[in-house]
């Protein structure tokens, strides 16, 4: 199964789609993850794309598209994946398409994680992400047992640059801006699953496989 998880920044897609990925057997695909390993190993995307991450602008379409467009055309992709900060615009869900078509795959459902903004704020805040493995923990919500350290690997943990108050404000911004035109191509597709994603991870969990399951989409 092929599926897009759609929301805000803070929504829980990563870690939705981590858990999801293991329920279904199949594999967890993060741009943002991505472009991340690109900057850390100081690759020409992941120049290109720095300054803008930090801004908590979008990246241009064409580098994000053609990233992906590498990711997708794996053979590791046969067993469904979980689309985890792409698409984020009208124009990367017509490329989507286009790159699905010729590798004759297709999306089975898009789930939109439906949360409040006071939610998103605490839960970015308060996010720690392992620098070694890339778990993500919260400082209240999901602790690490040790302090600062990650609980499977032992390295640090750190904040994300994007994470300062002042920036997440503005992804939420550029967010908005896209949101409800790529909710209306989904729904106008008979692909879009609403979740309501203010509470606790496993009920979020729950209540996504349910859906799936309840929209026959054969989980
Ligand atoms: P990206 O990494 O995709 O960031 P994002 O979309 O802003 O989403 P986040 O990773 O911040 O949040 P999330 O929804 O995954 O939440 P998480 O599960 O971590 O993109 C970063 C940047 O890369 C963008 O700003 C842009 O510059 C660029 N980029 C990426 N894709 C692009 C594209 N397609 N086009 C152009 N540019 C692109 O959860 C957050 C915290 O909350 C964690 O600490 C977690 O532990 C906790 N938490 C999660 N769920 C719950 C819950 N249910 N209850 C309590 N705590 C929870």
């Amino acid at each position: 199964m092929n599926i897009i998880l759609l929301g805000p920044p803070g929504a829980g897609k990563g870690t939705q789609a981590k858990a999801l990925a293991q329920r279904l057997k199949s594999l967890h695909i993060s741009t943002g993850d991505l472009l991340r390993h690109n900057v850390s190993q100081h690759t020409s995307l992941g120049e290109a794309a720095k300054s803008y991450m930090e801004k908590g602008a979008l990246v241009p379409d064409e580098l994000v598209t053609d990233m992906l467009k590498e990711r997708l055309a794996l053979t590791d992709t046969k067993n469904g994946f979980i689309l985890d900060g792409y698409p984020r615009t009208i124009s990367q869900a017509k490329a989507l398409n286009e790159i699905l078509r010729k590798l004759k795959l297709s999306i089975d459902g898009v789930m939109y994680l439906d949360t409040s903004k006071p939610v998103i704020v605490q839960r970015l805040t308060g996010r720690r992400v392992c620098k070694s493995c890339g778990v993500n923990f919260h400082i209240k919500n999901m602790p690490p047992k040790n302090d600062g350290i990650c609980d499977f690997c032992g390295a640090h943990l750190y904040q994300r640059n994007d994470d300062k108050e002042e920036t997440i404000e503005k992804r939420l911004q550029v967010y908005q801006q896209e949101v409800s035109s790529l909710i209306d191509f989904y729904a106008q597709q008979k692909k879009l699953l609403r979740v309501t994603a203010d509470d606790e991870a496993e009920v979020v969990l729950d209540r996504m496989i349910s859906l799936l399951k309840h929209d026959s989409l054969k989980v």
